[in-house]
């Protein structure tokens, strides 16, 4: 189970990085525009800094458009990874870009169907949408698990990001529903990270050497 980072904050992917949680990044325009940085620099930087697959990705509609910024994108850094939306043009740019040996991640996966398509248009990744699901009170684990059967009953290569993971008990879903990554939000580790019971051992184990070493 690979962890990547939903964020586009060089900080927080240094921070994060440094405790070798980061297989990879994913950006999309909304993260990008939160950091108010031109997109071409910060892609750099961050591919700069993970080793793995980062995302970003295109804003034109077809398919053409699609294409030309995918092959401008692709050649910012070799870990770049280019995110398509799950459009009938989408799929079609997915499909040429393959060809071409240009990696893709087809975002915005709400079905089995979408994700199926996907997979067959030649997608390395899709991103499949766990906390916009829940939003319209829809339960994203079969989906997860539905996507996964289907790589393993017919070889395909694609990987699964499970994304729009809002609270840890997302993660622990996905990666026991057989996702192959969860890209989390940098604000979602400390809570992963932290039990009270922890905290509490901690200070006993401390009190109780002290008291021992005071004797
Ligand atoms: C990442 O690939 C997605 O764009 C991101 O996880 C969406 O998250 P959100 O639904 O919380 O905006």
């Amino acid at each position: 189970m690979k962890f990547f980072l939903d964020t586009a904050n060089v900080e927080d992917i240094k921070k994060i990085n440094d405790l070798g949680l980061v297989d990879g990044v994913t950006t999309n325009p909304t993260i990008i525009a939160k950091e108010g940085r031109d997109f071409e620099e910060v892609i750099k930087e961050i591919c700069s800094i993970v080793d793995g697959p980062v995302s970003a990705e295109v804003i034109g509609l077809t398919a053409e458009e699609m294409v030309s910024e995918a092959r401008t994108i692709s050649k910012w850094a070799d870990n770049v990874v280019v995110k398509i939306p799950m459009t009938e043009d989408g799929l079609k740019a997915v499909h040429i870009l393959s060809k071409e040996g240009i990696k893709t991640n087809v975002t915005l996966i709400f079905t089995v169907s979408q994700g199926l398509m996907a997979m067959k248009a030649g997608a390395t990744f899709i991103s499949p949408f766990v906390g916009r699901l829940e939003d319209i009170g829809v339960n994203a684990n079969e989906l997860i698990e539905s996507l996964r059967d289907l790589i393993d009953m017919y070889g395909f290569d694609t990987e699964i990001i499970a994304a729009s993971i809002r609270n840890t008990t997302h993660v622990e879903n996905v990666a026991l529903l057989g996702a192959h990554i969860a890209t989390i939000p940098s604000n979602l580790f400390p809570s992963m990270m932290k039990h009270t019971l922890t905290d509490s051992g901690i200070a006993t184990f401390l009190k109780d050497w002290e008291a021992f070493k005071s004797n």
